[in-house]
């Protein structure tokens, strides 16, 4: 079954180039590198930063601007190094300080900039400040760093309030004092191995700046500001019935519903990522994201920070990137959307125009280390949008439409204009690893109750295809076991092949920025066809194939890109298959009915 040509009549701007001084940040391609999971140094089967360094041409030859790491500090790992037991030095499992200075100056060296992370909203349980905590008493300095409270009940045998973690379970855990007594309760929004600082302490204030001052005096470009939403609780603590899960409950609406709405308006197009409760999005998170906005200052205009805020509607997401405050936030609204034409394109308006009104670049992003690959996310029968982990028993994904749909999506993501964000792996169709038996996941939510963990996004990267651990390790070694599949999926065996994903990412990357996607406007093409939505972006045309029948390509367009191979018939019409984007020129001034222009 083909479509006919679709009409292609009027377009509609949404925002116009970005003029006057650009940071590197306001157009940026990051490419997030999960330390553990990227490439193994000294054959113990965990990534580390010599692996990464040894690495760094790949990203210089994919053709990202940036990479973000995840947290290489020093840490127990109980949540993979979101808990971080000393700020200032790296973990003897990732290397050391010095390694991390030669992996900054290398990847200075291919013109790479390179953000951190930064967890703010709590230490891990073996920091120096927590074990003080622990040994001091109720209402002393050390006990004021964290969030301890008496328990209620007569003997208060029951948690300060209702508060649930994120990974499961109560977010209260009750000490014990000295003399063997039960004591206070402290809290941990996340892990139990994760106590949340207290931000109200002026303490606690001054040594993060003092951290972003240290990895700033080493170099770094910008930080990945962990759980930024959550740092400031509200005052009194109030219980709350709503359960926060930040990761397996962000889902967005159907998508029928969402598509009612395509105007852009305040309620349609976004996504609920659950996150309302006292414990997130208070107001005073902002002024801490003032102050760090000052420290950055003081190293120049082209630091960054980028939120990780699990907030929604758009417009409080937008708080975060007020001119004074950071520089940009993920849009997760964006990467639980589905495969649906009416609801990307509402959701792509609302965000731009959003960050619009702050004068933010919008990001884009489909995939990271907390979610389900978005190659898989796609093969699902939701297609799309439903974020949470999948398991062995769970219905699997259809593994080629998957792909497909995530070629497309991301080729229609790297076509908008703002910063975009990759995760380890999605340049090489990297699906996620749904098939790992229950005995070797490790994520701490697992433990908590909080289901099947993420571990399925986060199985080391192929590298080779014949080698040990798809050369992952030189000794073989994988802190956890990579799928027999992946070997397909391995760099060497796409390398120079013009149909592979990485090639297709390499050639959509050198293309964004020769055509200086990331600084050009956005205006949308009315497409008579309720599966395709058609965008330009400067010269360059941009139709996205939502649905499976393949549409006839109007006339008036030179193909440029797609993200699957186009079907060209012997009359010389050119059809654009389902499930695929493509980006194209216009070659005469006017493509199928009517002039391109606005109204
Ligand atoms: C962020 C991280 C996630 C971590 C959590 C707690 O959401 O992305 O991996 O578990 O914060 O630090």
């Amino acid at each position: 079954m083909s479509a006919t040509a679709p009409a292609i009549c009027t377009t509609h701007p949404v925002s116009v180039p970005r003029t006057g001084t650009l940071q590197w940040w306001h157009t940026a391609v990051i490419y997030q590198v999960y330390p553990r999971s990227f490439a193994d140094s000294n054959g113990d089967g965990l990534g580390d930063l010599p692996g990464i360094t040894a690495r760094l041409s790949h990203l210089s030859r994919l053709g990202v601007d940036a990479l973000w790491l995840s947290p290489f500090y020093t840490s127990p790992q109980a949540d993979h190094g979101y808990d971080v037991a000393d700020y200032r030095d790296v973990d003897p499992i990732f290397g050391t300080l010095a390694d991390a200075d030669a992996l900054l100056e290398r990847a200075h060296q291919l013109g790479l900039r390179v953000v951190v992370d930064l967890v703010p909203n709590h230490t891990s349980d073996a920091h120096v400040w927590f074990q003080q905590a622990l040994a001091a008493a109720p209402g002393s300095p050390e006990r004021e760093r964290y969030m301890f409270r008496d328990g209620r009940g007569e003997a208060g045998e029951l948690p300060p309030n209702n508060w649930e973690s994120v990974f499961g379970g109560p977010a209260w855990t009750r000490t014990t004092n000295a003399d063997g007594t039960p004591g206070q309760w402290y809290l941990h929004i996340f892990d139990v191995r994760q106590p949340d600082l207290n931000w109200a302490n002026e303490e606690i204030r001054q040594e993060f700046r003092d951290v972003l001052r240290f990895w700033l005096d080493r170099g770094v470009d910008g930080f990945r500001v962990d759980v930024a939403h959550g740092m400031v609780k509200e005052e009194g603590l109030p219980d709350w019935a709503g359960h926060s899960a930040m990761i397996s409950e962000a889902e967005s609406g159907e998508h029928d519903e969402v598509a009612e709405s395509d105007d852009g308006g305040d309620d349609g197009a976004d996504v609920d990522l659950g996150n309302a409760g006292p414990m997130w999005n208070q107001p005073g998170v902002h002024e801490i994201y003032r102050d760090w906005h000052a420290v950055l200052a003081e190293y120049g205009a082209d630091k960054m920070l980028v939120a990780e805020a699990w907030v929604s509607p758009l417009p409080e997401l937008a708080k975060y990137v007020r001119p004074d405050e950071m520089q940009q936030a993920f849009n997760f609204a964006f990467l639980a959307s589905h495969w649906h034409a009416d609801e990307l394109r509402s959701v792509i308006e609302h965000s731009v125009q959003v960050n619009d009104t702050v004068g933010a670049p919008t990001t884009w992003v489909l995939s990271n280390h907390d979610v389900v690959r978005h190659a898989t996310r796609f093969g699902l029968p939701s297609a799309g949008g439903n974020v949470e982990p999948v398991g062995p028993d769970d219905l699997q994904p259809d593994v080629e439409l998957g792909l497909r749909r995530a070629r497309a999506a991301t080729l229609l993501m790297l076509a908008l204009p703002g910063s975009a964000y990759l995760y380890q792996g999605e340049e090489l169709g990297l699906p996620e690893a749904t098939r790992l038996p229950f005995d070797v996941r490790q994520d701490p939510t697992i433990a908590r109750g909080g289901g099947l963990g993420r571990d399925g996004c986060r199985v080391p990267l192929p590298w080779e295809a014949d080698a040990p651990s798809f050369g992952f390790s030189a000794t073989g070694e994988s802190w956890l076991p990579q799928p027999q599949e992946y070997g397909r999926y391995a760099l060497d065996a796409q390398k120079g092949d013009p149909a592979s994903t990485y090639e297709f990412y390499r050639r959509a990357l050198r293309m964004r920025r020769d055509y200086a996607l990331g600084s050009g406007g956005l205006a949308w093409i009315d497409v008579d066809h309720p599966d395709v939505l058609g965008l330009a972006n400067g010269e360059l045309v941009v139709l996205a194939n939502t649905g499976s029948e393949q549409i006839r390509l109007p006339e008036g367009l030179e193909p440029l890109l797609s993200s699957i191979q186009l079907d060209q018939h012997g009359d010389g019409a050119i059809f654009l298959p389902g499930d695929a984007t493509l980006w194209a020129l216009r070659t005469r001034g006017e493509v199928g009915r009517k002039p391109f222009g606005p109204d």
